[in-house]
């Protein structure tokens, strides 16, 4: 590691699909550096793979949101403090018994299972693009709807009421003050809340995982109606924004690189590794957190108790030792090992499935709209500011 002058965590992407410009100088500063946060504070970057894949599962890092070593990266993040949570801001013991509980939901078989209910999603969206006639803005009449009615179903959510829990999902991730982000908690927790009773009172389960919480683990009173809040906040969230913006992206990316794209086509069967090269080239939660609860001797460095060690994923998963030519797009590189998933104890729970959700999605989109092309220069298409989960903010598009 190098002394230099701290770079500013995190900042904006000049292109959608790389690296903001202003990490240049962390690239080469591998595998850990220092950056200074919005509020002074100073953290820990990790910038190396290998370094990274051991970081993330030492115990002595953790990701309990509610302490107060736990970095923000914007006064958003400091506002969302002392809240009940579940899974991503909790840590082992307390973590590895909610992640039990989750996990059969989420299996390869279960994503599997659910790849002929995706294929109808996104083929009757598709469809109504195609009635309505180009052009179409592709992040509101596909990227974001299909995950959100994949998960909805899956949860056990009305997707009916969509435009209410996707706009303060929204006002939650990239809310534009901290009393908007306190406010669209609370009313999420409202809605949720008011869900949960009326799933109580029903007289039988549906099938969504909320119905089995809330019949199975709150009627035993092993889980409080806060518990159940935690999972449906962080479930819905996590499992619409995210994928939203990796199949809208991903197809900026695609309609950018039309030597790679054309490949695709003629090749279908490179699809997989395409969504894996693209979830690595893209790293679109870039910043994973954690706080020292230990002190911890890495590669030359010390990091104490109580500091702040923050992952950049967009960096990491461009480490030139496991990756070479890193910034190109290649098809045909193993990318399996990228960490745009996390890594360890809280890898994320829903890759299984935003897998087979990237490859329907990206796979129909391309077979059904041959002429798919961008509506506007590139350089016009807005994107999502650096300190929230990249992807577009619109996508227009004709065909
Ligand atoms: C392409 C889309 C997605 C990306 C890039 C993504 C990325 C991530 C990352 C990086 C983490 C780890 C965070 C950390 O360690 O700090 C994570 C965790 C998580 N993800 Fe995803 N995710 C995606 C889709 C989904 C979906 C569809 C769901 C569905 C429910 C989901 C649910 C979760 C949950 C519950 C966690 C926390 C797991 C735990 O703490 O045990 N994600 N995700």
């Amino acid at each position: 590691m190098t002394e230099t002058e701290p770079v500013v965590f995190p900042q904006d992407r000049t292109c959608p699909y790389h690296p903001p410009q202003g990490y240049e100088p962390l690239r080469e500063d591998r595998p850990l550096t220092r950056v200074t946060l919005y509020d002074g504070r100073r953290a820990w970057l990790v910038t190396g793979h290998a370094l990274a894949r051991r970081l993330l599962v030492d115990q002595r890092l953790s990701t309990d949101r509610n302490h107060p070593a736990f970095p923000a990266t914007t006064p958003r993040l400091a506002a969302a403090r002392n809240r009940r949570l579940a899974l991503l801001g909790v840590d082992d013991p307390l973590h590895r018994d909610q992640r039990r509980l989750m996990v059969p939901r989420f299996t390869l078989r279960r994503a599997a299972e659910l790849r002929p209910s995706i294929q109808r999603i996104v083929d009757e969206h598709i469809d109504a693009m195609i009635a309505q006639g180009p052009p179409a803005e592709l992040v509101s009449a596909f990227a974001l709807p299909v995950p959100s009615t994949v998960i909805c179903a899956l949860l056990g959510v009305p997707y009916a009421d969509h435009e209410f829990f996707e706009g303060q999902s929204r006002r939650l991730l990239r809310g534009p003050g901290v009393e908007d982000v306190r406010d669209a908690r609370d009313r999420l927790d409202g809605y949720f809340g008011d869900l949960i009773d009326a799933k109580a009172a029903a007289p039988r389960p549906g099938d969504g995982v909320l119905d089995e919480l809330v019949h199975g683990r709150l009627r035993d009173g092993s889980m409080t109606r806060e518990d159940v809040i935690a999972f449906a906040t962080i479930l819905l969230v996590a499992g619409h924004e995210t994928t939203a913006n990796m199949i809208s992206l991903g197809t900026f990316t695609l309609l950018s690189h039309p030597e790679r794209l054309a490949e695709l086509r003629a090749d279908p069967a490179l699809l997989p590794g395409a969504v894996e090269e693209l979830l690595r080239m893209l790293s679109i939660a870039d910043g994973l957190l954690r706080h020292a609860t230990e002190e911890i001797d890495t590669d030359g460095a010390t990091i104490r108790a109580g500091d702040a060690v923050i992952f950049s994923t967009s960096v990491i998963n461009r480490d030139a030792d496991v990756y070479p030519d890193p910034d190109d797009l290649d098809w045909h590189r193993p990318a399996r090992h990228h960490v745009a998933f996390g890594f360890g104890i809280h890898q994320c729970l829903g890759q299984n499935l935003a897998r087979a959700e990237l490859e329907i999605a990206l796979r129909t989109l391309f077979a059904r709209l041959p002429g798919l092309r961008l509506a506007v220069p590139a350089e016009d298409v807005p994107f999502k500011p650096g300190d929230t989960v990249q992807g577009m903010l619109e996508l227009p598009v004709t065909w």
